[in-house]
């Protein structure tokens, strides 16, 4: 017994003794393992943004003060390469103004960028940018080694690298496909185009019968009085009978290395129309004209670069931006597409360009301005202004070519009148061409490359003036006055005046408030300026208190509800005194909402609690003037500063 227990004892020491040997042991190893990699953390300044940084995964050290308004940053959670590193660990909560450690990691670029105020920190939307990151606690994760030094980006040229791509692109990819794209290039006689007779989507005219009617079914797209038929019957006549416009324009001799016109360094999306209506004769002198303005364009890498898109029901890419980076190779590839059939979903088509195309990965320079040009034959059977205005807020240069498009009996089957120059940048014309007969295409190749090659002018987009919804909400209270309320209103039209108005540019809307509120007119009531000044004009004087916060609140519901996603929402809010209510919590619902709220104080207006209604930084956003007299004085500051916040925002 006694030696059982002594030597259970001892091996109980014994255990427990080479537990405390290999405890110190191992802890050493620890010791040591937290010293051998000695990495020190970089260290940035507040403005140094995450696209400046060419490391995938970082952990840096920033310093204290960022937490700054003149530190942009763009999203939440997940924010864009543009904004400032540092600010956005602040606005993300993972350091405070203080500085500290963060980690970085770099993520895919995002169609969208949500605006939102926290931490002390306003963030700004973005419709698109082509990389974003996003922020942790700066310690280093098991497994990962960070980067003592970083790398910055310097050249401004990321296309160098593009060419070891290409061949990867060769292929052009058809996301999404069903239906089996038509066989163009067939020869009369050949029976391959029986084959895609089943394949073909709506509409299918009835082999051989010419329609001669408007037909309504199924969206109202139009079918051919002369030649749809043709791409139905394979020996038609129509496929050599000399329609293809014979221009031959390959005099000059291309330079197989040509860098490309320096001159004309734009991105360019072509969008064809390979809709079933158009039929195989329409969609070879669509081939030759792309054709012809590749072969004008002089594609390279230091010039213009040309990708095309198909549509039908649904968009294909049929080559990225780098696919063909040669007017001749591209030429060779245009000659080689097939035609899809189906609807003409232009507006579909967009939409995919702006959500899918335009990436950095499809060979998107960034430097370059962004160029979609679109096709129509006809008109589409889908709404487009909208995708097209999307398109244009994401910074994409849209035009419209339109060939034969409605005749006067045609016009009720459209469901967007004036489609082509109400989905392009203003009306002047520079963005949209209207070709009367397909037999006159060739005439436009020198007029569009002229237009997309003139980058001084693809300024289009969105601008300060045509891409918000303005809301004012007028204070319309006893001590006002009637004379004063005109001078008021007298404001509110001369601030509307700078404005690009239309339903598709920039509208406005209007609220006044007493103790109540009312609805003059929302955004949607008035589509052009004069409508606009007369309806400020006819603003009746209410009279009686201030329920400032009330109104905020109001103006968000009635006026601000009804925006559109991704246009900027500016309030303008204009009072003479004092609120009766709390302004405070309504007017942080404004600027969480983003609506960029600018605050005009007159007379007995309070500047305390104009700064707290403005938007952050309220020096940019609030004005204040000693008598109403004085009001006109702040038309153009107001206007400046709309203008300086806008062009604060980067796009691509
Ligand atoms: C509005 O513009 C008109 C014409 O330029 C000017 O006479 C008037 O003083 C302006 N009023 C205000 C309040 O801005």
């Amino acid at each position: 017994m006694g030696i059982v227990v002594l030597t259970m004892k001892a091996a109980v020491i014994e255990m427990f003794l080479v537990l405390l040997v290999t405890g110190i042991h191992s802890n050493k190893e620890m010791a040591k393992k937290i010293k051998r990699p000695k990495f020190t953390v970089p260290q940035i300044n507040c403005d140094v943004k995450a696209g400046k940084i060419i490391n995938p995964e970082f952990i840096v050290k920033c310093p204290a003060g960022c937490q700054d308004p003149k530190y942009h940053v763009y999203g939440t959670n997940v924010y864009a390469s543009s904004s400032s590193v540092c600010a956005a660990a602040v606005h993300s909560g993972v350091l405070d103004n203080s500085g500290g450690k963060v980690l970085v990691q770099k993520v895919a670029g995002q169609s969208g960028y949500r605006e939102s105020y926290s931490n002390g920190v306003q963030s700004l939307s973005l419709p698109r940018w082509r990389e974003s990151f996003v922020v942790s606690e700066g310690k280093p994760q098991k497994g990962v080694t960070y980067p003592s030094a970083l790398t910055y980006s310097s050249a401004k040229s990321p296309a160098a690298k593009a060419d070891e791509t290409t061949k990867a692109y060769q292929k052009p990819s058809v996301p999404g496909t069903t239906a089996q794209p038509v066989t163009l290039m067939q020869v009369p006689g050949t029976t391959s185009a029986e084959g895609t007779h089943t394949t073909l989507p709506k509409p299918s005219p009835s082999a051989g019968s010419a329609t001669s009617s408007p037909r309504p079914q199924p969206v109202g797209h139009r079918s051919r009085e002369l030649g749809d038929t043709d791409m139905w019957k394979p020996g038609s006549v129509l496929l050599d009978a000399g329609f293809v416009p014979n221009e031959e324009t390959s005099t000059q001799p291309l330079d197989p290395a040509s860098q490309g016109d320096p001159n004309c360094k734009v991105d360019l999306a072509f969008l064809i129309d390979g809709s079933a209506s158009i039929g195989s004769r329409r969609f070879r002198i669509q081939k030759q004209f792309l054709a012809d303005v590749v072969q004008a364009l002089d594609i390279g890498l230091a010039g213009p670069l040309v990708g095309v898109v198909q549509y039908g029901d649904n968009p294909a890419t049929q080559f990225n931006l780098k696919t063909h980076m040669s007017s001749r190779d591209l030429k060779a590839a245009i000659e080689k597409i097939t035609q899809r059939g189906g609807l003409s979903n232009v507006g579909r088509a967009i939409s995919f360009v702006t959500k899918n195309f335009f990436s950095k990965a499809n060979g998107n320079r960034g430097g370059a301005p962004n160029v979609a040009v679109v096709l129509v034959d006809g008109w589409p059977t889908d709404k487009v202004e909208e995708a097209s205005r999307l398109a244009r807020e994401s910074g994409i240069n849209v035009f419209f070519i339109t060939m034969e498009g409605a005749v006067e009996h045609e016009k009720p089957y459209v469901m967007e009148p004036n489609f082509a120059s109400k989905a392009v940048c203003r009306t002047n014309g520079f963005y949209s061409i209207s070709v009367p007969s397909w037999f006159s295409l060739h005439k436009s190749v020198q007029p569009l490359v002229k237009r997309v090659c003139d980058t001084d002018r693809l300024a289009c987009s969105k601008t300060c003036f045509n891409s918000a919804d303005v809301g004012f909400v007028i204070d319309g209270s006893s001590s006002v006055g009637t004379g004063n309320f005109r001078t008021v209103l007298q404001f509110v039209a001369n601030l509307s005046r700078e404005f690009e108005i239309s339903d598709t540019d920039t509208r406005i809307g209007a609220v006044q408030y007493t103790y109540e509120q009312r609805l003059e007119f929302g955004f949607d009531t008035y589509s052009t300026k004069p409508d606009i000044l007369n309806a400020i004009k006819r603003v009746g004087y209410w009279s009686g208190g201030t329920s400032t916060g009330a109104a905020i609140n109001y103006a968000l519901e009635q006026l601000f509800k009804e925006s559109k996603p991704n246009k900027r929402k500016l309030m303008i809010l204009i009072t003479d005194g004092k609120s009766y209510d709390d302004i405070r919590i309504p007017a942080m619902a404004a600027h969480h909402k983003g609506v960029i709220t600018y605050a005009v104080g007159i007379a007995w207006a309070a500047q305390d609690e104009l700064d707290v209604i403005a938007t952050h930084p309220a020096k940019d956003h609030a004005f204040f003037v000693d008598e109403f007299d004085n009001l006109y004085k702040l038309v153009p500051k107001v206007i400046q500063n709309i203008c300086t916040e806008f062009n604060s925002r980067p796009r691509n």
